[in-house]
């Protein structure tokens, strides 16, 4: 019997590439800049020669460079790892974008194991392994497509029948429909044994954190319409070209911005026009950065697992690596007072969740002091203009802190300023000059606006679902976005007034 043919319309004409499905999905391997292994799934690739054996894979460039792009291309080495149905759940969380600083290993359930010719790990239980090194590479639309020589390969005999035929009744393959988003995450469909079954992946990490202190506030939901919501502010791209983009910050709000790219690892320049240019390497993986009074940058390095200075002529050095003789776990966010006390979290990207995470105080002596401990994974932070408050993003608690500072910059008392409704939690954190506190809301796509009391203003959307990061530049607010791996500028406007401005020079962060 003859099928019919509903053509596809001009503009629909991109769905085409979803007719390949059911796909194959693959886990790919790659090696960070700080030499952790990253995985992330991919179903476009294929062989494309048999003698000698290579392989194709196409990752995503435009709007944002994949991070396995970042890393094949720099390592020149990547493993195809091919997974079975038994993967999946763990394979549609790999393709979860975390902020900067978090680490799949340590959220993914993947065991792992040394490859025969190269520096990278494979995935344990998948049932063959593919070593390939980058011959060649090519920009292919919205794709760069890699072209590499497999050097070794492996597979694992007892998920294979003869002539390499895959023991599909033991071992079913992943065969991946398609997925729609939720409001919680994504729901994906799999083919296995014949049928279809539907995987719900919530978005955000389990977090077992009691909150600690009694008066936590949720932000709701602005009242849309009400007298209270009354602000916009639209969203522009500014400038592009980052894979994991983070820590803006500038001198006072002027001259040029700084932003950090956390799978690349380096700080970049960015000028009032929207030109980037690559100011330094940090030789890890920067999640954070402030700058000083005297024109330095202070980076936070989890790759490297150190505060870094970086001089106004790029130039990198180590500050402060360890507490007490003990390695810091991965400095995340940063800001200085105006004393010069230098603030900066440190939180295990490994252990997302666990109480680990604590906020350093680091003197201008270079003398360390522990500020707050018992965090789960603490991220950005700001301090108020009259140095009174320091905020504090618990990102996976899906909430903020704030600490009344003595003299010293010692914490008189802590209480959970806001509970964040929604997305995962929030990051990057600023003040304007009447108090109110912007978070970057990640996973909600909004910049949350709460008042001195805590109270939420405003929700003011970023143009893209995963803002990590942001800074008053100008007179505008710049949002740092994963999503799209670039920098948005938010024309914020409160009723036809005029827009918020800056706290102070401690707080452009
Ligand atoms: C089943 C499946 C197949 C995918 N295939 C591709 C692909 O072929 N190319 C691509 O660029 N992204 C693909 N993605 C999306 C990436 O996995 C996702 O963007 C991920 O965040 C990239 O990770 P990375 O930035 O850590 O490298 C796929 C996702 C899923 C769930």
């Amino acid at each position: 019997m003859d099928t019919d043919k509903t053509p596809l319309s001009a503009e629909d004409l991109w769905s085409c590439i979803t007719f390949f499905r059911p796909t194959r999905p693959v886990l790919v391997t790659t090696r960070n800049r700080d030499g952790t292994v990253h995985v992330a799934p991919f179903a476009w690739c294929a062989p494309i020669s048999a003698m000698p054996p290579m392989v194709s894979l196409a990752l995503l460039t435009t709007p944002r460079r994949q991070h396995s792009l970042v890393n094949i291309e720099r390592e020149k080495q990547f493993v195809v790892n091919l997974p079975g149905h038994d993967l999946s759940a763990d394979l549609v969380r790999a393709s979860y974008r975390y902020p900067a600083g978090v680490y799949k290993r340590g959220i993914l359930g993947f065991e792992y194991s040394p490859s025969q010719r190269l520096d990278v790990l494979s995935i344990k239980r998948c049932r063959a392994f593919l070593e390939c090194r980058l011959n060649a590479s090519y920009l292919t639309g919205d794709h760069t497509l890699l072209v590499a020589d497999v050097v070794a390969a492996s597979y694992a005999p007892e998920r294979y029948q003869e002539g390499f035929i895959p023991d599909v009744e033991a071992y079913p393959p992943c065969l991946h429909l398609g997925q729609i988003s939720s409001p919680e995450g994504q729901i994906h469909s799999f083919m296995v044994d014949g049928q279809v079954e539907a995987l719900d992946a919530p978005f955000n990490l389990p977090c077992p954190m009691p909150g600690p202190g009694a008066s936590a506030k949720t932000a709701a939901p602005p009242d849309v319409g009400g007298e209270r919501n009354q602000w916009k502010a639209n969203a522009a791209v500014f400038a592009t070209g980052f894979a994991c983009p983070d820590g803006p910050c500038s001198n006072g709000g002027q001259g040029d911005l700084f932003v950090v790219d956390w799978a690349v690892g380096t700080v970049r320049r960015v000028t009032p026009e929207g030109e980037v240019t690559d100011f330094a390497d940090t030789g890890g993986m920067p999640a954070g950065a402030c700058l000083g009074a005297d024109g330095h940058l202070a980076v936070c390095g989890t790759g490297r697992k150190a505060v870094l200075d970086v001089s106004p002529e790029g130039a990198v050095t180590v500050t402060a690596d360890g507490h007490q003789g003990n390695p810091f776990l991965g400095p995340n966010g940063c800001a200085f007072d105006a004393k010069g006390n230098f603030y900066f979290s440190d939180a295990d990207g490994f252990h997302p969740v666990d109480p680990s995470g604590r906020v350093y105080l680091l003197r201008p002596d270079g003398t360390t002091e522990i500020f707050a401990e018992g965090l789960a994974f603490p991220t950005k932070l700001c301090i108020s203009a009259d140095g009174q408050c320091l905020y504090l993003a618990e990102t996976f608690a899906s909430r903020i802190h704030r600490f009344t500072l003595d003299e010293r910059g010692h914490a008189r008392s802590q209480e959970i300023f806001a509970d964040l409704c929604g997305g995962i939690g929030p990051v990057g954190l600023t003040l304007d000059v009447e108090g109110n506190l912007y978070a970057a809301h990640f996973g909600k796509g909004v910049v949350a606006v709460l008042d001195p009391a805590g109270s939420l203003l405003a929700e003011l959307p970023t143009g893209g679902l995963l803002p990590t990061n942001l800074a008053f530049w100008n007179g505008s607010l710049y949002v740092t976005e994963l999503e799209a791996g670039c920098v948005m500028c938010l024309d914020v406007d409160r009723c036809g007034g005029k827009g918020p401005v800056a706290d102070s020079v401690w707080d452009l962060k």
